[in-house]
């Protein structure tokens, strides 16, 4: 009989270690009976502002919600820049899950693509300069699999020209630039997903947006509320984009122990890096290794190979699964037709066709580990 396959993540027995402390934060749930907003979201969106060294954090349901808040705050007076028109173009990557680019697009904005620098798995300032149309008022750029992006040029070439940087985290808790601040702290806006396969998960959906600005941070309050800016008095369109308390409670209790899945995901990560760094230097076709920094999440272990499909194949049979993250890109989305995207853009169907992302989430033995890596150099 064959060992069980490797989970590619398995929540269950990732929160195994924490279910006492989840069954009292429910507990503690029932008792006070508050179940959307309230005191525990408060504690959770000071805890997570606190961990991010950033002024505001506002809990909503999700990391598209964080998104779709974000885009609609900034077309109100919030203060912190000149609001966003309706119709004004936000230029982002064609690389990412569909929330990026959607949630611009239902806040009444359009997605403009710009093409992955190559090898890459986002555009550079370079690519967004070339992008950028006269309608371009902000940019969207999505910290991917928990990578820390570069963003000092990419803030230049806004602050240049006028437009405001929002940062999709959805991917990246934890991840950190170069001079140690977290990423979300750097554009207008950060966006955190808790969607339970991410680095700090919730026991459902949640998600966050976190600003330094307190104007920008008062309108993300009234966005969630259905744009409510008093009591039943609703002076914007919004949505209901709250956090369930459970949920903060849940979090509450997961995120003092981020740092050390992070240490967890950055050893495991370099372990890959070491024992599968020799085959990939002799064999690039088969194997590329994403790039490594001392501030990445690793919220995905995403290599390249230009046999992807054999790869996956040989990992499936010896029993490690795989995902590909992203088969095809956003201008290939009929959900977003509407933002008239150009027809090809070669380096993201390059990455969609050549991307395998191995497990690397917490809760995988060291023997499963093992597994993954001896699987990769044997598929050839
Ligand atoms: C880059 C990116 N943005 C946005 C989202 C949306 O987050 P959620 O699933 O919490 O709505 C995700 C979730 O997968 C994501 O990966």
């Amino acid at each position: 009989m064959g060992l069980p396959p490797v989970p590619f993540y398995d929540a269950a027995r990732a929160l195994l270690p924490y279910r006492e402390q989840l069954h009292a934060a429910l507990q503690r749930c029932l008792e006070h009976g508050t179940f959307v907003l309230g005191p525990e979201v408060q504690r959770f969106e000071q805890s997570l502002a606190n961990y991010l060294a950033i002024p505001h954090a506002v809990g909503v349901s999700s990391g598209t919600d964080a998104l779709l808040a974000t885009f609609l705050a900034l077309q109100t007076d919030h203060g912190a820049a000149a609001p966003l028109q309706p119709g004004d173009d936000v230029l982002t990557t064609p690389y990412s899950f569909i929330a990026s680019a959607t949630s611009v697009l239902r806040a009444g904005l359009r997605p403009v693509f710009a093409d992955l620098a190559p090898g890459q798995f986002h555009p550079s300032a370079e690519e967004f300069e070339r992008a950028w149309t006269p309608k371009t008022r902000a940019v969207l750029v999505v910290h991917l699999f928990g990578e820390p992006l570069d963003l000092a040029p990419i803030a230049a070439l806004c602050e240049a020209r006028g437009a405001v940087l929002v940062e999709d985290c959805a991917q990246s808790i934890g991840a950190q630039f170069a001079d140690g601040t977290h990423v979300s702290t750097q554009g207008i806006a950060g966006c955190f997903s808790f969607f339970p396969a991410k680095n700090l998960g919730a026991l459902g959906d949640g998600g966050a947006v976190v600003t330094r600005h307190d104007g920008l941070a008062a309108k993300l309050r009234e966005k969630r509320q259905h744009g409510q800016a008093k009591r039943y008095q609703f002076e914007t369109l919004g949505g209901n984009f709250r956090l369930d308390a459970l949920q903060a409670a849940f979090l509450g209790v997961l995120l003092p122990h981020l740092p050390s899945w992070l240490a967890d995901r950055r050893r495991r990560a370099h372990n890959y890096l070491t024992q599968l760094g020799d085959f990939a230097a002799k064999h690039p076709d088969r194997l590329q290794l994403p790039a490594d920094a001392p501030g990445h999440a690793w919220n995905q272990f995403v290599v390249r190979s230009n046999q992807r499909d054999q790869l996956q194949e040989a990992l499936k049979t010896a029993g490690i699964p795989t995902q590909i993250y992203y088969p095809s890109a956003l201008h290939q989305q009929g959900a977003l037709a509407a933002a008239q995207p150009p027809a090809h853009l070669p380096e993201a169907e390059r990455a969609c066709q050549h991307v395998l992302a191995l497990p690397i989430a917490p809760g995988l033995t060291a023997t499963e580990e093992q597994r993954v890596i001896d699987a990769v150099l044997a598929a050839w």
